[in-house]
C-alpha cells in the first residue's frame, strides 16, 4: 500500500486502479467514491445501496453527508433537511425515511403503520448527525443553512433523553436491535432470546435475494425483530409505552458513546447558534452521560460493554461497539488499556477491526455484526484512539480501511480473516469514509 491507500502494483482485485487520474490530482479510488455518491443519490437524498437499502438510512447519511462534504457542500447539507424531513414532531428522527415506494426493502412503510409525511420508520439510529452537521459546517461555512437545522438537533438530543432516559439515569435505552445499527451483534444474543417469535406480520424478507443469507442475519433474528415492530406498532409508537413493554431494552455502548460525542459537538454549535441556557442543558447530559459511560468499562475484556437493562446486568460480549468511548472522548486513562485489547485482536484477525472480539465463540467472519469489519465503525475507532494521543493504533486501523477498500472495492463490510468485500457492493458509507480517510 502507498499513503494515499492505493494498491502498490496500481490495479487491484476489483480492477481499481490506483494511481491518479490525468490531469485531475485526484485517485482512481476516490474518484470511483465520488462516482458511487452520485449513482446512489435519489434527487437529494443517498440510498446506503442500490436495491438492498432502497430508502434514505438515517446514519448512512449523516456519514455519507461528512463524504459529500469532502466535494460538493451544498449536497451534503441537502442530504440532512431530507433526513430531517422525516423528524417526527416529539424530535424523534427515524432510522428510514421512506421517501419514494419501492418492494426491494422488507419491512416497508405499511408494516411500520407510522403516520408522517414522508412516511418513516418508528425507531431511531445512532445519532451521528451533530457531528456530521458540525463536519459539514466545517467543510462549507455555510451559517444561515447550519442556523436553521441547528433546533432539529437540539430537539433531536431532548428526544433522546426524554424518550430514552426519563429517569435521568445517564445512559439512553436501546428497545429494538435495529437502534443500535448493529442489528445481529452477539451482544444482543441474551437480551434478544427474551423476545418471541410469533409475529402478526407475515415475514417476506427481501435481503437474502439481493445478498448470500450467509451474510445476513439469522430467520430467528428477524422473527424477533418484527415481533418487536408489532409491539411497538400496538403501542402507536408512544415512546413511554414502548420503554415500558419492550422486552428487549439494553444500553448500548456504542450508541450512548456516539450520543455523547454528538452532545459535545452539539455544545460547539450552540455556542454559536443557540443561547447560553441551551449550552447549559446540554453540559448537564454532557456530564451525566460521560459518567454512567465511565461504569460500562469491563476489566475482563479490556473495553466497554453494553449493559441489559431488563435483566439488571452487564452483558459481557467485546463488540467493536466497545471501543466508541475513545471517539466519544470519554475513555480517559483507559486508552492504553484499548490499544492492549485491539493488539489481541489483531493476533487472531488481519484486517481490523472486526465486529466482535475473535476470541469470542460467537464470532463468524461472514455474518454482518458478528464478525465482519464495518468501514464507518473503524473510522470511528481511529478518530477516537488518536483523540486519546494512541496514534499508533488509529494509523493501523487508517491503514487496514483503506487496503480494505483499495482491494475489495467499497463493500457493504470486510472480511477480517482474508480482506475480501461482503454484503452489498457499491456502497455509500463505505465511499463516504474513502473521502473522509483520503
Ligand atoms: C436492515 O434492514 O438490515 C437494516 O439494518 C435495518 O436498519
Amino acid at each position: 500500500m502507498t499513503d494515499d491507500g492505493t494498491a502498490e502494483d496500481g490495479m487491484t482485485e476489483n480492477g481499481m486502479t490506483g494511481g491518479a487520474s490525468a490531469g485531475s490530482g485526484v485517485t482512481e479510488p476516490t474518484e470511483r467514491a465520488r462516482t458511487i455518491l452520485r449513482e446512489n443519490d435519489r434527487g437529494g437524498y443517498t440510498v446506503p445501496t442500490a436495491r438492498l437499502y432502497p430508502f434514505q438510512w438515517n446514519w448512512d447519511s449523516a456519514f455519507v453527508a461528512m463524504g459529500w462534504a469532502t466535494f460538493d457542500a451544498p449536497r451534503a447539507w441537502q442530504e440532512i433537511e431530507r433526513l430531517l424531513r422525516g423528524q417526527w414532531e416529539d424530535g424523534l428522527i427515524p432510522q428510514i425515511v421512506f421517501h419514494a415506494p419501492s418492494d426491494d426493502y422488507f419491512p416497508g412503510p405499511d408494516v411500520w403503520g407510522v403516520q408522517h409525511d414522508p412516511s418513516t420508520s418508528g425507531i431511531p439510529q445512532p445519532p451521528v448527525l451533530a457531528t456530521a452537521v458540525r463536519r459539514v459546517l466545517d467543510a462549507s461555512g455555510d451559517e444561515a443553512r447550519m442556523a436553521a437545522i441547528y433546533p432539529h438537533l437540539l430537539h433531536n438530543h431532548r428526544w433522546w433523553e426524554n424518550a430514552r432516559d426519563p429517569g435521568r439515569r445517564g445512559l439512553v435505552a436501546t428497545l429494538h436491535p435495529w437502534e443500535t445499527g448493529m442489528d445481529n451483534s452477539p451482544a444482543w444474543d441474551t437480551p434478544l432470546a427474551r423476545v418471541p417469535t410469533a409475529t402478526r406480520t407475515a415475514i417476506r424478507r427481501r435481503d437474502t435475494s439481493h445478498v448470500d443469507a450467509a451474510m445476513r442475519p439469522r430467520a430467528e433474528d428477524y422473527q424477533r425483530f418484527i415481533h418487536l415492530v408489532d409491539l411497538f406498532r400496538d403501542c402507536a409508537w408512544d415512546p413511554v409505552r414502548m420503554l415500558a413493554a419492550s422486552p428487549f431494552r439494553v444500553a448500548d455502548v456504542g450508541t450512548n458513546a456516539i450520543l455523547l460525542r454528538a452532545e459535545r459537538d452539539l455544545f460547539d454549535l450552540a455556542g454559536r447558534f443557540g443561547t447560553p441556557a441551551e449550552q447549559a442543558e446540554i453540559a448537564v447530559r454532557i456530564e451525566r452521560l460521560g459518567a454512567a459511560l465511565d461504569r460500562l468499562w469491563s476489566a475482563d475484556l479490556g473495553l466497554f460493554i453494553s449493559q441489559d437493562l431488563r435483566a439488571h446486568t452487564p452483558i459481557a460480549v467485546g463488540t467493536s461497539a466497545g471501543f466508541l468511548p475513545l471517539y466519544a472522548g470519554r475513555a480517559g486513562a483507559r486508552a492504553p488499556q484499548m490499544a492492549v485489547t485491539l493488539q489481541r485482536w489483531a493476533g487472531r484477525v488481519s484486517r481490523l477491526v472486526p465486529s466482535t472480539d475473535p476470541d469470542d465463540p460467537r464470532f463468524e467472519r461472514l455474518r454482518y455484526w458478528c464478525g465482519p469489519v464495518w468501514a464507518v465503525v473503524n473510522w470511528m475507532i481511529a478518530d477516537g484512539f488518536q483523540r486519546a494521543g494512541e496514534t499508533a493504533p488509529a494509523e493501523r486501523i487508517r491503514s487496514d480501511t483503506r487496503a480494505l477498500i483499495s482491494n475489495a472495492g467499497f463493500s457493504e463490510y470486510f472480511d477480517p480473516a482474508d480482506g475480501n468485500g461482503l454484503g452489498g457492493a457499491n456502497f455509500s458509507w463505505t465511499a463516504a469514509v474513502w473521502l473522509m480517510l483520503a
